[in-house]
């Protein structure tokens, strides 16, 4: 078959991993083809806690300023609520997402970006549109069907489903971004391990003014201690807001097995009101859909010249917030390997980084997001259990917890800790940034591994060890302040030094000639550049005044050096060889 399409990269899916994928790579300067079966992008709210992390990338991708415009901001996701009705009895809530005080101030700490509540049928036009403004191609109504590979490329066989003819695109390499169903993953053999289907869970996405209800605790999630909520995945009736206080989605749990029930109006309609709880509250419903919580994950991402991004290789419930955060934080990491790949800087070996450092934080997100399930069982077993039991009796179970009396008191403090052990889903700042990689494209240092003073998944520590992520300290240039993150990104390596450290910038000066790479360098200290005016990354930095950082351009550290002793060229040069795989 003759290709009519030829590109370097196609990448197929535009969802969070496809869409951030094409707009890495576009801003990058790559060619790319986006192929979508459908012929919108997602028309429902699905993902939509976006952390901190992912709001870097987004910002290095310059589209942080559009993100914020149209999300919800930190400061109204912050009271995960446990309730038997919105407009029912309130059994306690939770400071969540960087809303806790001392955990915002981590959060101040940890990042120029705050997390912010941005839906997916948000998030997606935003990528999309970065994208398409700096050159990928979109083709909606094109279902990718197959693929085949041979030492220069890959051949990818389509479906224009609205034409209903079929066509071959011609790449170099395919990404298959393509969900949790993924088809390029199968056909690319990628090992999975885990479980499909393992709960049901219906989203209702409707119209509601709450305010009433929730403007005094805002939160993101309120969850519904409702008899029958046990059933499915998550334990509990949740409420999300969409849009505040008039837009919401549901979601439900049905029983796997017995397979989800008709999704009338009717049937969404008798949903919303028992967990609302107030009749009275007119309600539209604007869709229900079906899906099925899954716990699998790939334990290589890529195959040849195919590599695959997002749920196609994690698929894992919502708890914790971790699915198009950690698609999206994929496709950041394969972007900048593929271009330094195919404009020759990288030796191909360069990509299998990309599955040596994102397949083990896939693995924990899964693990985590399903922890996080079981964690919301002692809310329920201190109030009595929720099933199997009459509704009558759940009243009573939840009503004896003010009682006068010892057993009421006891489990008054149970509830009590039992929502509080809930940050492990709702605050969890380790869990979003603590992410640490090891592979060829991360240069050792020698030193060894301080671990984490404190629990990592709940509590982030900043390091400039290799494989870390660029601790954020606020830095002045002029009147204009600016990140220690916005020194690195834009697609190319950042050496990062300070007073005595010449030797280091101007190695990466020869070098940046010799390897045909762009190496930026940025001195901070008094009278340069970049000034420490708070001396605050001189207390992150970990390094002396002489002393050297090289910076992917995915902002993780890959070459550390204390001081600028010894022959800073040579170390450098081997660090660059290591990294791009030029041996
Ligand atoms: P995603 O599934 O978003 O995108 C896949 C893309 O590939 C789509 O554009 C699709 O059309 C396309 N595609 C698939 N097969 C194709 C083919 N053969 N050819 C061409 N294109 C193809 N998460 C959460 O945190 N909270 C939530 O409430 C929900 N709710 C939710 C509801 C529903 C109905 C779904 C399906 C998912 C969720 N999720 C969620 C999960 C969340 O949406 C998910 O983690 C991210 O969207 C993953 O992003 P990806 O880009 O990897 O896949």
């Amino acid at each position: 078959t003759v290709p009519t399409v030829e590109t370097d990269v196609l990448i197929v899916g535009s969802g969070p991993a496809g869409a951030s994928a094409a707009l890495a790579l576009s801003t990058y300067g790559v060619p790319n083809v986006m192929v979508t079966r459908y012929s919108r992008l997602a028309d429902t709210p699905r993902a939509h806690i976006t952390n901190q992390r992912t709001m870097e990338v987004l910002r290095d991708l310059g589209v942080e300023e559009d993100v914020i415009a149209q999300a919800t901001p930190q400061h109204l996701m912050g009271n995960t609520v446990f309730c038997t009705a919105i407009a029912g009895e309130e059994l306690g809530r939770l400071r969540s997402w960087g809303n806790e005080p001392l955990v915002q101030a981590a959060h101040e700490l940890a990042s120029p970006t705050r997390m912010c509540d941005m839906p997916q049928h948000l998030m997606e036009p935003v990528l999309v549109n970065g994208a398409i403004a700096r050159g990928s191609q979109l083709r909606f109504g094109t279902e990718y069907l197959s693929h085949e590979q041979d030492a220069d490329g890959v051949t990818a066989m389509v479906r224009d489903r609205l034409r209903g003819d079929t066509y071959t695109i011609r790449a170099k390499y395919l990404i298959g971004a393509d969900g949790g169903r993924s088809k390029v993953a199968e056909d690319a053999g990628l090992p999975m391990g885990g479980q499909m289907g393992v709960a049901g869970s219906i989203n209702i996405v409707f119209d509601a003014d709450l305010t009433k209800y929730v403007a005094h605790r805002p939160a993101t999630l309120y969850w519904v201690l409702a008899p029958g909520a046990t059933v499915g995945g998550i334990g509990a009736g949740l409420v999300r807001c969409v849009r505040t206080w008039n837009e919401w989605l549901i979601v439900w749990g049905y029983d796997v097995d017995a397979g989800p029930p008709d999704l009338t109006e009717e049937y969404a309609l008798s949903v919303v009101r028992k967990l609302i709880g107030d009749d009275e509250i007119p309600v539209t419903i604007k869709s229900s859909s079906a899906w099925t919580v899954n716990e699998m994950c790939a334990e290589t991402y890529s195959s040849g010249r195919v590599f695959c991004a997002g749920d196609a290789c994690h698929r894992h419930p919502p708890s914790n917030g971790l699915g198009s955060n950690t698609s999206i934080q994929d496709s950041y990491n394969l972007a900048w390997k593929l271009k330094l790949v195919l404009d020759g800087t990288a030796s191909p070996s360069l990509l299998d980084t990309y599955s040596d450092e994102r397949a083990p934080v896939g693995k924990q997100v899964v693990t985590r997001a399903n922890q996080s399930i079981g964690e919301t069982a002692p809310v329920f077993e201190a109030l009595g259990g929720l099933a199997p039991q009459t509704p009558e009796q759940l009243w009573r179970n939840i009503a004896a917890r003010k009682d006068a009396t010892t057993e009421a008191e006891e489990q008054r403090a149970r509830l009590r800790e039992a929502i509080a052990f809930k940050a492990y889903e709702f605050n969890a700042h380790g869990v979003d940034l603590n992410q640490r990689y090891t592979s060829a494209a991360i240069v050792p240092d020698g030193t060894e591994d301080p671990g984490f003073a404190r629990d990592p998944e709940l509590h982030f520590q900043p390091s400039t060890r290799p494989g870390a992520k660029l601790p954020h300290a606020w830095l002045s240039a002029g009147t204009r302040d600016l990140s220690t993150l916005d020194l690195g990104g834009n697609g190319r390596f950042t050496l990062i030094t300070g007073i005595g450290g010449e030797p280091w910038t101007e190695a990466a000066c020869i070098l940046g000639k010799e390897f045909g790479l762009e190496i930026a360098t940025a001195v901070i200290g008094p009278g340069q550049e970049y000034e420490d005016p708070y001396g605050d990354w001189a207390r992150l930095r970990e390094i002396g005044d002489s002393g050297a950082l090289l910076v992917r351009p995915d902002n993780h550290v890959a070459f550390r050096r204390q001081d600028a002793t010894g022959d800073v060229t040579a170390a450098l040069r081997d660090a660059l060889r290591q990294i791009l795989g030029r041996g």
